[in-house]
């Protein structure tokens, strides 16, 4: 990744490499003015994936560039890295380009959110470009589980070229077949992708109107379809719109479902499930105790409860062992330390991914194994720079923990000795202070 610097301060040029080097692979390429990056951008362009432009220089201001760019059509995302917001500035109105901004000198605690911007940003632009596409692979698992081929089935030949394999409505039992083979995705035509998902809408919501069912199972069900869908879908308007419906079935089960059955949720599934679902109903409880006015707030908690281990859904339960422990390189098991250690992230950037999703719910999930302190992980916030919602996370996190650690050890479960655990965890400072000092009011198990 290329990224073009541009600030007349050399001192500053190179905080900023060393910050960016830090956290991603990236090539930086300096200009000191304005109109030195205009002359590099004329010969470079294709080169360069972002811009990130101080405004106030000598020769060649910060909107010098981004009027080059506006006026030839560039399409090089840019970051505004001054002293001032952009609002600011005049030029800035206009924001097809600009997509973040570095308030200096505050940089280095906001590089890894810059990051996970221009993702989203890029997964905005690919998503858009996968739709051009004439078809879209299909995980033989989904397949195998309909039974039947839901529409025609192609498999890939070559680059170029798909040929159709199954016919609409044969029956399919070929999961071994094809694993034999290493196959693992057939393609449908894109223009049979709303088949598909009504076929999926159909069951999920036949499996929600189940009376049969109980809302612990449908729940577990919902969730896994979640986990089992999630890395294998295309992300699909269809696709974003299953899975909306799924995670506002879990939400409507949920908010029917008292907090008694806290518990049944944690003995009935298994911990990734459990517990994220243990989360979801704390943090709502925490934001109403806070009066918190946001109307979306149960769909966000909701929304990042379910999501915010999603890239670590298979190992559970190392997630658990690790979870609000500050993660050190001497820990003896390292099997899938690295994999946990930037779970924050990656499961944040799949949620980028999601369209119509509320804001905020990226940066809960990034930010949901920080501590007061920057005892936490990934970036070792401090606690002021940790959100509200965020903190609130954090802390319903930890009461679901203390939870499943007094059932482990068979102790009884009391809200007094959650407390007590909690008050001990210093969990200090900005927000967790409010948090703290509302939670005796809580009490979900009288
Ligand atoms: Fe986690
Ligand atoms: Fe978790």
């Amino acid at each position: 990744m290329n990224i073009l610097l541009i600030d007349d301060e050399e001192d500053i040029r190179q905080i900023f490499e060393f910050c960016l080097m830090s956290v991603k692979k990236v090539t930086c390429i300096e200009a000191s003015s304005g109109n030195e990056a205009i002359s590099i951008i004329k010969a470079k362009k294709d080169e360069i994936d972002l811009i990130i432009c101080d405004f106030n220089m000598g020769d060649g201001n910060g909107e010098d560039v981004y009027r080059y760019l506006l006026d030839n059509n560039i399409d090089i995302p840019y970051v505004l890295a001054s002293s001032h917001h952009p609002s600011k500035f005049k030029i800035f109105d206009n924001q097809c380009l600009l997509f973040f901004n570095f308030l200096k000198p505050e940089i280095t605690p906001h590089i890894e959110e810059m990051f996970l911007a221009y993702d989203k940003l890029k997964n905005k632009r690919h998503d858009a470009v996968e739709q051009n596409q004439d078809y879209l692979p299909l995980n033989i698992h989904f397949i195998n589980k309909i039974g039947a081929a839901p529409c025609d089935l192609f498999i890939k030949v070559s680059e170029t070229n798909m040929v159709k394999i199954h016919k609409e409505g044969d029956l399919f039992d070929e999961k071994e077949k094809y694993k034999q083979k290493k196959i693992t995705h057939l393609y449908i035509d894109k223009k049979d992708v709303s088949k598909i998902f009504s076929f999926i809408t159909n069951s999920l919501q036949e499996m929600f109107e189940n009376k049969n069912l109980s809302s612990e199972d449908k729940i577990n069900s919902f969730y896994q379809f979640l986990g089992s869908t999630v890395r294998q879908f295309p992300f699909t308007e269809d696709y974003q719109k299953v899975t909306g419906t799924v995670l506002g079935y879990i939400t409507e089960i949920m908010k029917k479902d008292p907090p008694e059955k806290l518990l049944n949720l944690a003995n009935g599934s298994n911990y990734n499930t459990g517990h994220s679902l243990i989360i979801s109903l704390f943090s709502i409880q925490i934001a109403k105790e806070l009066n918190l006015t946001d109307k979306s707030i149960e769909k966000k908690m909701t929304v990042a409860s379910l999501l915010h281990d999603i890239s670590i859904s298979d190992l559970c339960d190392d997630e658990r062992i690790y979870n609000n422990l500050v993660i050190e390189e001497k820990h003896t098991r390292e099997v899938n330390l690295a994999k946990i250690k930037t779970h924050p992230i990656d499961s944040a950037k799949f949620a980028t991914t999601l369209k119509d999703m509320p804001p905020d719910i990226d940066k809960i999930i990034a930010e949901h194994h920080e501590l007061p302190g920057g005892r936490g992980f990934p970036r070792k916030l401090t606690e002021k720079q940790i959100s509200q919602l965020s903190a609130i996370f954090i802390v319903a996190h930890h009461i679901t923990e203390c939870l499943y650690d007094l059932r482990e050890k068979k102790e009884e479960i009391k809200w007094s000795s959650i407390l007590e655990k909690t008050t001990s965890e210093k969990f200090f400072g900005s927000h967790f202070k409010r948090i703290l000092e509302i939670l005796p009011n809580l009490e979900p198990f009288a």
